[in-house]
């Protein structure tokens, strides 16, 4: 079996229920369910004897021990992370508990895992850290896009946090031989995508007849991957990458935020219109921006495609028709996750609601 942790998040709970499609091969599912955490995202696994649900923390040491003497997995693959940008701005605390000390106690757990394994299953083993495509720092608009080879210059304590760990798990693997592998995405979107985040905010506030919050100009790029090609890529790498070595991945899919909230508008004009016919883009407002707004980002992921011959299955325009129509079936899901929590973040940071 596998270890996957924070598997009960976005990713990691879209990597879940494709792993056991794909190869039905057991998951060992260690999250610690903080707000991000949703166990009602693998509802369809509830009586499935191959995935195996604990709650904790990556950073119990004794826990994470136990549960490797105990399920004995041939590889890890690390999602759990403080994730947010925007709740890192407000307070970095988890941020650097999480995903600096978390990911170190983590990387020593599998240190000491591997040790003690036969010389057969020791060399099979790979410890697989998710990190992101922010570690590089922002771009001018005409630069190329980020390869494997661009420097880290973290800008938000997010980012900062994640660059920490990608040097621990890089270090491990270069002092301590753990066969780390690191991968660096770009932005995801998808199902069960928490509605902190821009796509899932905009469609949920769009259809509760709220304000969609742009920030500053609107102008900010990204590159949006579906959530599903994410999870075949790491599989991929798991199967074939070598171990020391980073892959980005992307969707070859840059857009402006405005872009983005506008395709989501004009789905929703088609698929759910308002009463009344005028368009959901009245809802589009302009508010503060982000401090320390990173203006792009962009990958290059043609190492992953030139030597694990990975490459995205979706378009941005299918993949992002597919999203607005889960959230349009999924209201069950959504009204799950807005809790009290839910709803004193978006006071936080949007003011009264
Ligand atoms: P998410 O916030 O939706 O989920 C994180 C999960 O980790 C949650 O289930 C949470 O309960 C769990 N968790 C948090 N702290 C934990 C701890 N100490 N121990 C155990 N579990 C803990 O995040 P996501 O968007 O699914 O991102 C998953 C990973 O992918 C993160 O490492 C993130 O940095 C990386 N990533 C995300 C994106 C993106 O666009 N969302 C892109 C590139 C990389
Ligand atoms: O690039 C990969 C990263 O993508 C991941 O590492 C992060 O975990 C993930 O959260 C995401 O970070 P971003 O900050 O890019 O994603 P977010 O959805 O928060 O914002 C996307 C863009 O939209 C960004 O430029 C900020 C803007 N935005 C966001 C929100 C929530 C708005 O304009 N309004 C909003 O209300």
């Amino acid at each position: 079996m596998i270890l996957v942790t924070g598997g009960a998040g976005f990713i990691g709970s879209n990597f879940i229920l494709d792993w056991l499609a794909d190869s039905g091969e057991p998951v060992l599912n260690l999250d610690k369910l903080t707000y991000a955490g949703n166990l009602g995202s693998l509802a369809s696994l509830r009586d499935d004897a191959r995935h195996v649900f604990v709650q904790g923390d990556i950073g119990d040491a004794p826990l994470v021990d136990r549960l490797l003497a105990t399920h004995r997995p041939r590889a890890i693959v690390n999602f759990a992370a403080e994730s947010h940008v925007d709740r890192s701005i407000h307070g970095a605390g988890e941020f650097i508990e999480t995903n600096i000390v978390g990911t170190f106690r983590l990387l020593e757990s599998a240190r000491g895992y591997v040790a003690a394994l036969p010389p057969d299953e020791q060399a099979a083993f790979r410890f697989l850290h998710v990190s992101t495509d922010e570690v590089y720092g922002t771009l001018a608009p005409a630069a190329p896009a980020f390869t494997e080879q661009h420097g880290y210059e973290p800008n938000s304590p997010y980012s900062a946090s994640k660059a920490a760990s990608d040097h621990l798990a890089r270090a491990w693997h270069h002092t301590h031989g753990l066969p780390v592998l690191t991968t660096n995405c770009s932005n995801n979107y998808g199902p069960y995508h928490f509605p902190e985040k821009l796509i899932p905010l905009m469609i949920v506030n769009a259809l509760a007849g709220k304000p969609l919050p742009v920030y500053g100009d609107g102008q900010q790029v990204r590159d949006w991957l579906y959530v599903k090609d994410h999870c075949s890529a790491i599989r991929r790498v798991l199967g074939a990458g070598q171990p020391g070595q980073t892959y980005n991945i992307g969707g070859w899919n840059e857009k402006t935020n405005l872009t983005i909230v506008h395709t989501i508008c004009d789905l929703l004009d088609e698929l759910s219109p308002r009463a009344g016919g005028q368009s959901y883009r009245a809802q589009i407002t302009h508010v503060a921006d982000r401090p320390g707004h990173d203006r792009r980002y962009a990958i290059d992921a043609r190492k992953i495609e030139r030597e694990l011959g990975w490459r995205p299955a979706e378009t941005f325009d299918s993949g992002i028709r597919k999203t607005v129509a889960w959230y349009l079936a999924n209201p069950d899901w959504v009204r799950g996750v807005q809790s009290g929590a839910y709803r004193e973040w978006l006071t936080l940071q949007y003011g009264p609601q």
